[in-house]
């Protein structure tokens, strides 16, 4: 075993207004891995994340939602930390971009970058929604292509055509906000300056710290020199305001990686750890990010170029990986292969997944593939066949014929001690972050062990006479054979791990001693087969998630800009909405909706009709409601929703989102009173 080593390990900061999916997990299971790797090699350790919180995306949702942005982002880092709860990714440190600690440590990084010169200001030009008194990020101005006409394409690149331009190249540009036609508008933001850090970056990335193929594409940014980088944006923004620039704020992606600093900052002042030594510019510990391939240009130019001009240490490495797909193509949410990590969770045991992606992950940045029959078979054969059958092979006799007491001695020393020297191997891959070779290694080391099971029969044996002492020590080498290699799956299978503890009463360590002499416990089943059907049942689920979440965007969202032009409707269309006035008898708030008020309405009908509506936010007393009248759409079809039957709609309105206050008659009009 190497000296101790002191490492910091991070994953991406997931945005919080987002599940957690597959093509998440790839990462935060690859890093688990080799956090739990380094850990089993008795290296200091730590691995922190965070929410990432900040920025346009999120301060729309909340809005959309009718919550405050603190109220989404405190209900999606819940939802976050209890996917990764069940996919045992062990952090040591989870928080949130929106914090005291990173507060701290964007304006430090800023103020120290203005005062040593980085930081530039500029006028610029950019796209402006008048309606919604907002600048539109790219992503949310939508228009024709300029190249090849295709409709509805983003402000930055078509789908369609691949072209590439910006927003105020499209045709007929809408934004995606209000509908409003965007206008140009300037406004001053503030850049760091890149051109001066350029010839430390070239030397800090051929030192080793990227991978060559990501070296190579950042090549491409020296070839034309280094832009200034745009670190500002205007109110209302959700995020940091500048210290000394009211009005602007940091861009999610300034203090996006310095939530890096703040959480472990948040873990340092908890267990009293000295923060410096890890952050410290001369900082002699390690510090590594795991990133997808697609952010590497803000890990591997800006973050190092941030820390470098405000004096702290830069990342021993940053280590970037491929995309995830399923069956070979990317992840479809009409085809429920956009798989979250709940609905993968409802069917399917974890430690399945990190097995299958363990055994696809190489260090590269080439994309992997969950082929879901590969998935099942590779789990059964390699997992249930090979390894965990060794212990279920074995462990009966001892339970049966010994008491459950292993051998004084094994039956092959040798055999046991080629499962303790491959330890090496394995771990040199685990390091080098080449886990397919690892479990490689580690199935070829299973079979050899289901080679002598099958060589010597303890089955056999068990049935001849004098042969116990025999009986004893082959059941002792399998259950033997069986630790050594649950010690080194142990990265991978955390849980599995632990159940078999348990059951051989005893902890792993990387290349241990044989357990001779010792009590276990009666065998139980460690892992089962995985079933077709549950594969099958996880992407159902996918489905109807996918199709609640479009219906539920159809009642909440705003109206997306491609709907909001001039359509109209002829008169027959309209005449055949049925509009009534509607008494509220009795209107309630929902137990687990955040939007929703339940209603009771008196249409002048015998019976009542119950409609949930998105109308909480502006009654958080449903009770004012009790006895006003209000216009609902009669015929509308009846919809099955989470909480009931929703039997019409009322009619609100307002600024947007679900900020909505229902419409009311003139005095005179009576429940039953058809509008027209
Ligand atoms: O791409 C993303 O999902 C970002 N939220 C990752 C941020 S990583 C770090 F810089 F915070
Ligand atoms: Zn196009």
């Amino acid at each position: 075993m190497s000296d101790s080593r002191n490492m910091l390990v991070t994953s991406a900061l997931p945005y919080a207004n987002g599940p957690i999916h597959l093509g998440h997990l790839v990462e935060y299971i690859q890093t688990d891995i080799w956090v739990r790797f380094q850990k089993s090699q008795g290296h200091t350790c730590y691995y922190v994340c965070a929410d990432d919180a900040h920025g346009t995306p999120i301060m729309l949702r909340a809005e959309q939602e009718g919550i405050s942005p603190e109220a989404l982002i405190a209900k999606v880092s819940r939802a976050h930390q209890e996917d990764f709860a069940g996919f045992t990714i062990g952090f040591d440190n989870y928080y949130s971009t929106h914090s005291k600690e990173n507060q701290h440590f964007a304006n430090t990084i800023y103020t120290r970058l203005r005062d040593a010169g980085h930081i530039q200001n500029k006028t610029i030009e950019q796209a402006f929604d008048p309606e919604k008194q907002m600048f539109l990020p790219d992503r949310f101005i939508l228009g024709e292509c300029p190249r090849c006409g295709a409709a509805d394409q983003y402000g930055d690149n078509c789908e369609a055509c691949g072209a590439t331009y910006t927003p105020m190249e499209l045709k007929n540009p809408k934004s995606a906000v209000s509908g409003a036609t965007p206008i140009t508008k300037t406004s001053e933001h503030f850049f760091v300056d890149l051109s001066g850090l350029q010839d430390m970056l070239k030397d800090w990335l051929n030192s080793g710290a990227v991978q060559e193929s990501m070296v190579r594409k950042l090549n491409e940014w020296f070839e034309v020199g280094l832009m200034p980088w745009d670190i500002s944006r205007d109110a209302p923004y959700f995020g940091f305001e500048i210290p000394d620039a009211p009005g602007k704020y940091f861009y999610v992606w300034l203090d996006a990686p310095i939530g890096y600093m703040a959480s472990f900052q948040h873990f340092c002042d908890r267990e009293g750890l000295d923060f410096d030594a890890y952050w410290g510019k001369d900082s002699a510990y390690e510090l590594y990010h795991f990133i997808g391939k697609d952010i590497i240009s803000f890990h591997a130019l800006f973050w190092p170029a941030m820390l470098h001009g405000a004096q702290f240490r830069k990342p021993t490495a940053v280590f970037a990986h491929g995309f995830l797909t399923v069956d070979g193509q990317k992840m479809s949410k009409s085809r429920g292969t956009f798989i979250t990590a709940s609905s993968y969770l409802k069917h399917l045991n974890p430690e399945y997944l990190r097995y299958y992606f363990a055994a696809k992950l190489g260090n590269g940045v080439d994309d992997i593939d969950l082929s879901l029959d590969d998935f099942i078979q590779r789990v059964n054969s390699d997992l249930v066949g090979k390894v965990v059958n060794i212990a279920s092979r074995c462990s009966g006799f001892i339970s049966k014929r010994f008491q459950g007491r292993l051998a004084a001695q094994l039956h092959d020393a040798d055999l046991y001690q080629q499962f303790v020297t491959s330890g090496a191997e394995i771990a040199a891959a685990y390091e080098a972050r080449d886990y397919n070779k690892a479990m490689r290694d580690i199935m070829a080391l299973a079979d050899k062990a289901n080679q002598y099971i099958d060589e010597h029969k303890p089955w056999v044996i068990a049935k001849q006479e004098g042969q116990e002492a025999l009986l004893h020590s082959v059941c002792t080498q399998g259950v033997n054979l069986f630790r050594v290699l649950m010690g080194y799956l142990q990265p991978v299978l955390p849980q599995t791990a632990q159940q078999a503890e348990v059951f051989l009463q005893a902890p792993f360590a990387w290349q241990a001693e044989a357990l001779l002499d010792t009590v276990i416990s009666p065998y139980k089943p460690l892992m089962t087969r995985i079933d077709r059907k549950l594969v099958d049942a996880m992407l159902d689920t996918s489905k109807a998630e996918f199709e609640a979440q479009q219906a539920q965007n159809k009642t909440t969202a705003q109206a997306p800009a491609s709907e909001s032009s001039s359509n109209t409707i002829d008169y027959d269309t309209f005449a055949q909405v049925d509009l009534r006035i509607a008494r509220i008898v009795e209107a309630n708030v929902v137990e687990g909706a955040d939007k929703l008020l339940q209603l009771t309405l008196d249409i002048g009908e015998e019976k009542t009709r119950n409609v949930f509506a998105g109308i909480k936010a502006a009654y958080p007393d449903p009770s004012v409601l009790q006895g006003r009248l209000t216009v609902m759409v009669a015929n509308l079809a009846p919809r099955k929703m989470k909480f009931g039957i929703s039997e019409g709609m009322v009619l609100a309105a307002g600024p947007g989102g679900s900020d909505l206050y229902i419409l009311s008659p003139d005095e005179g009009a009576t429940p039953g009173m058809r509008a027209k």
